[in-house]
């Protein structure tokens, strides 16, 4: 249910989204969840449809669509696969994002066009072990040397790490006599092929299960000067400006997976009978589906609004973090409902809300924790010359 009229290149989009995750995610999903398997096949499959390129111009060898198309496309791949769909938000909203913007036209032809072809995957790591909420005050450091830049340190928790053709990474560029906080930090564009680029610990999680998330060590990583991002200092800034972006993604995977939940309860109420009645008729039943499409509803139009203000070319830190505070907080509470409405069976591996329980709480946790969220929108409330 959704209270957006899509135009008919969108619902087109949306149909297409819908029966590729129908035929071609949906069956695996629980496999790829038990083994923790992340399918590249299907990776390359959504560039196919140009599911990786969405919002990248067609100058650039994207579709060149808006953000409310590539939210739908999302939402649906979600449903099906949260794991599947924090690779394709990750990539369309961080790392190509910050090439288009900020890239240099070789670096676009290097990286951006075959990213936006869906043949190279993206990754973005910022997070460290001592620098997750406060990603400012992290360490991977890099030295000038007589070719470019020498990296060393390890970002952790990066969607893709082990499987991605380019990282966006954060790294300080200011020196130990001259620190300048959020200032010092430099974005860099890193192929896996790079001397002194390792792949560390794959992280085994509660959600999720089927992306993997990883470490990434630079040791002594050599990478020439132009590997740096748009200008030194900006890296903190442009990845904040991205997260922008990203957690308007993460929005509508947490939808996704709310949307999924609710769909299963309505199926389930329907045909489960207790007491000589479908679940359904049961007031406390309808009081829990009535409260759980009003917070999908509510949580798509919110997402909606943003979409249209990005598209508009208006700032969006507050409307991205108050998006993604509410679909996530929405994904936790209807998945949690949905246990509930399949009682004992909701709790068995066997039925598929426990999944869509687990994958939804990292929507409250990455790219920027409830409490980060809160803190943006409280900021937001005061005008910049209000200190
Ligand atoms: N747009 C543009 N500029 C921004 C910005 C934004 N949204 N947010 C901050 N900046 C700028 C500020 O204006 C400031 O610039 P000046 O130097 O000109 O003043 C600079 O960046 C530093 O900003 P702050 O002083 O606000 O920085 P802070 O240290 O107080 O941190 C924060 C702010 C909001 C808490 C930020 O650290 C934050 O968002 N933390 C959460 C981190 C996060 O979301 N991590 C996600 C990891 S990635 C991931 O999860 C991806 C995945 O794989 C799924």
């Amino acid at each position: 249910m959704s209270f957006i009229p899509l135009t008919e290149e969108q619902s087109e989009i949306q149909r297409l989204a819908r029966d590729f995750a129908l035929t071609e995610i949906t069956p695996h999903a629980v496999a790829w969840d038990r083994e923790a398997y992340f399918d590249r096949a299907i990776i390359a499959r959504l560039g196919e449809l140009g599911f990786l390129g969405m919002m990248i111009p067609e100058q650039y060898d994207g579709l060149g669509l808006d953000t409310w198309t590539y939210l739908t496309a999302l939402e649906e791949i979600a449903a099906a696969d949260a794991s599947i769909a924090v690779a394709m938000s990750v990539h369309n909203s961080l790392p190509t994002q910050m090439l288009l913007r900020w890239g240099s036209e070789a670096q676009k032809d290097r990286y951006l066009r075959p990213m936006a072809r869906g043949e190279m995957l993206g990754a973005f790591a910022l997070s460290e072990a001592d620098a997750g909420s406060d990603a400012s005050a992290l360490t991977a450091q890099a030295h000038r040397d007589a070719d470019g830049w020498v990296l060393n340190g390890t970002k952790a928790w990066v969607t893709n790490g082990n499987t991605a053709d380019v990282v966006l990474a954060m790294v300080r560029t200011d020196t130990s006599e001259d620190r300048r906080g959020a200032r010092g930090i430099s974005a860099f564009v890193l192929t896996p092929d790079m001397s002194g680029f390792k792949v560390g610990k794959k992280e085994d999680k509660m959600g999720l299960r089927a992306s993997p998330t990883t470490q990434i060590i630079f040791d002594d990583l050599h990478v020439p000067a132009d590997a740096l991002l748009g200008e030194e200092g900006m890296g903190f800034v442009y990845a904040m400006q991205s997260l922008d972006n990203g957690r308007l993604g993460i929005a509508a995977q947490a939808i996704g997976i709310a949307q999924a939940a609710l769909d299963h309860s309505l199926r389930y109420a329907q045909e489960r009978k207790q007491f000589g009645k479908a679940l359904r008729e049961f007031e406390a039943i309808q009081f829990k589906l009535a409260d759980m499409a009003l917070r999908v509803v509510s949580s798509r139009t919110l997402l909606h609004a943003a979409a249209s203000a990005k598209d508009r070319g208006e700032a969006v830190t507050l409307h991205s973090s108050m998006a993604k505070l509410m679909a996530s907080e929405t994904a936790m509470w209807v998945t949690t409902q949905a246990i509930q409405i399949f009682g004992g069976y909701g709790y068995m591996s066997e039925y598929p809300v426990e999944r869509l329980f687990r994958d939804a709480k990292v929507t409250e946790i990455y790219e920027g924790t409830s409490e980060i969220q809160r803190v943006v929108i409280a900021r937001e409330l005061y005008p910049a010359s209000d200190p």
